[in-house]
């Protein structure tokens, strides 16, 4: 089988930035991994009210900002002005909730990699696909290394028709037993996955299917070692430097 061997996968990348050091999904997670030497980096993308395309997390705003509620409420302009930093320390006071286009702009000034991962709230799969398929056909993604990423089987169709060139990779938790027919189906070059439910076998298997794998989310370095030595191409870390 030849999946797009052209893409070239680093070890290790960066789980939402370097998001051990930083406040996750931020510009200066970002601009830390490039510092402590990552390559690519994952983030996450959902929708704004406004259908603004952004990076972050979770449905709800909480965990990682000092506003409340749904971050799908809200328009860009509202979203832009909460804090996305002091949650995380003190000196990250300030930092923003970025966009899916100025990230895309910095990652492409940094020289890096990018996993996208389409992080869609329920019933906003459709809307969130096309807003990202949108912004991505408004960028030169000839300096910027691009696999996209998804839970969600309907993104990654939709990205498919829409946008057949850029690679897929399959987001699973656990390994399903249909993982072959998807990723062919969905016309994927790589499946990712939680690596505590991984078995070495179901990794050979993968890699034996012509398939990139991926697995997060990996912060120990002898459990990188482990994966590694299984045919896991790349793991995602919170500490990119560490491991
Ligand atoms: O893309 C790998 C990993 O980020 C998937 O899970 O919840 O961290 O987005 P999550
Ligand atoms: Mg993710």
């Amino acid at each position: 089988q030849d999946i797009t061997p052209s893409l070239q996968l680093p070890p290790v990348i960066a789980h939402r930035g370097a998001s051990a050091n930083a406040p996750e999904n931020t510009l200066s997670a970002f601009r830390l991994a490039a510092a402590r030497g990552a390559k690519w980096v994952e983030l996450d993308v959902m929708l704004s009210a406004c259908q603004t395309p952004i990076v972050f997390h979770d449905d709800t705003l909480e965990r990682c900002s000092n506003g409340v509620g749904n971050v799908a409420d809200y328009a860009y302009m509202q979203l832009r002005r909460l804090d996305a930093g002091s949650w995380f320390a003190p000196e990250f006071v300030g930092e923003h909730i970025p966009s899916l286009a100025e990230t895309l702009a910095l990652l492409k000034q940094l020289n890096m990699g990018l996993n996208l991962e389409i992080k869609p709230r329920q019933g906003l799969e459709q809307a969130t696909t096309q807003a990202i398929i949108n912004i991505l056909k408004k960028t030169d993604l000839n300096h910027l290394p691009l696999l996209v990423s998804s839970f969600s089987p309907f993104c990654l169709e939709l990205m498919r028709l829409q946008l057949p060139h850029v690679p897929r990779g399959l987001l699973v938790d656990m390994l399903p037993n249909s993982w072959q027919t998807q990723l062919k189906s969905l016309d994927c070059v790589s499946l990712h996955c939680d690596y505590h439910y991984l078995k070495a076998h179901q990794a050979k298997a993968i890699k034996t299917a012509g398939y990139m794998l991926l697995t997060y989310t990996v912060n120990q370095r002898e459990k990188a070692q482990e994966l590694f030595s299984w045919g896991v191409d790349a793991v995602f870390s919170d500490k990119p430097d560490l491991v």
